[in-house]
């Protein structure tokens, strides 16, 4: 009897280039060794439009990445999650009609708002972008497209993640005080008319708990016990350790900084453990990788060999990811506008 990884091997084997796995950064090695691709969030939404003959591709990630997916391939192209339980709780922390509110609030007090939603949200918010002529954006490039809407004069919109928020403007060189925190659970996000018609960039104040658990504190430590060390973190860490690190960037960013480290030295990385491992036994003998806090992604780590293997052989219609007609136009059109800039 041949074992699970043997088995999957078989099936792609058949499949050929009718099917497509992807899986991302932060999934298990063991998922990872049975992708085409592996990447970040940006990656991954760009290689769902460039497989034509894939009739079927199967999203190792969480939800979210595999609605993008659907939203960005073919009619004809079916998008399947091994392990649909996998979503983000930082994407559940909005909800499209809590963002419809924050940009009547918003419009009420000032004008020239422009929305931009990291795509670890719901595919409704992404349509709700769209419609308001926004742009998505991932950790890759957040910065790029903020860029792109202070360039034209407008003040941003932007959600999920506040520290990704905080971090995106704080690189295009904006002041802490040119930002504010909207609390969709609060009236008016908790926000005066003054205070929103005063402020460049207007974060939702939503986290990531793997990256929440970097902290200041945990950065000192390191400081102190490897003093050599280099320290880099992802931009869903909070503002004050990315401030004190030497580093920030999105999982493909920090793959990349690890590879370009000189031989010898130590890099302390802040993010998902899946990937931190990954990068230290793929570096091992060259430089030493090592986490700044184990934090795993619960829900990223749903996805094992064995619902994948599942997924091969029965292609489970629930497990069928579709982001219905009505929402997947303006959610295109705010995930388009991101791969073009
Ligand atoms: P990136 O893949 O853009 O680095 O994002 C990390 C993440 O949290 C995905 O859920
Ligand atoms: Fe969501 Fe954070 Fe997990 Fe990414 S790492 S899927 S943002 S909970």
């Amino acid at each position: 009897m041949k074992n699970i990884a043997e088995q999957i091997t078989d099936i792609r084997k058949e499949w050929g280039n009718h099917l497509l796995i992807l899986a991302h950064h932060y999934q298990r090695s063991s998922v990872v060794q049975h992708a085409d691709e592996s990447g970040d969030s940006l990656e991954l939404a760009r290689k769902a439009t460039e497989y034509a003959e894939a009739e079927r591709i199967v999203f190792c990630g969480v939800k979210f990445m595999a609605e993008s997916a659907d939203v960005l391939s073919a009619d004809n192209q079916g998008v399947y999650m091994p392990e649909t339980g996998a979503g983000c709780p930082m994407a559940d922390m909005a909800i499209a009609e809590q963002m419809e509110k924050a940009i009547q609030s918003l419009e009420e007090v000032a004008s020239g708002w422009r929305p931009i939603v990291y795509v670890n949200s719901s595919a409704e918010v992404k349509a709700c972008c769209g419609k308001h002529a926004g742009s998505t954006c991932t950790s890759s490039n957040a910065k790029r497209v903020f860029k792109w809407a202070l360039d034209k004069g407008d003040r941003i919109l932007f959600l999920p993640d506040e520290h990704l928020g905080f971090n995106s403007a704080h690189d295009l060189g904006i002041s802490d005080a040119e930002v504010a925190v909207y609390n969709p659970r609060k009236e008016n996000g908790g926000l005066s008319a003054d205070e929103m018609a005063s402020a460049k960039v207007i974060v939702w104040k939503g986290f990531c708990i793997v990256h929440q658990a970097f902290t200041v504190a945990s950065v000192e430590k390191v400081r102190k016990l490897l003093p050599e060390a280099k320290i880099i973190v992802h931009p869903e860490s909070p503002k004050e350790v990315v401030r004190i690190c030497d580093a920030h960037g999105s999982t493909a960013q920090i793959i990349d900084y690890v590879r370009n480290a000189p031989d010898g030295s130590t890099i302390v990385v802040g993010t998902e453990l899946n990937l931190v491992q990954r990068l230290a036994e793929r570096e091992r003998g060259r430089v030493i990788v090592k986490a700044l806090v184990p934090s795993v992604c619960a829900n990223m780590a749903k996805t094992n060999e064995e619902n994948l293997l599942h997924t091969l052989r029965n292609w489970p219609e629930h497990q069928k990811v579709v982001v219905s007609t009505d929402i997947a136009g303006d959610a295109r059109a705010a995930l388009e506008t991101m791969l073009r800039l």
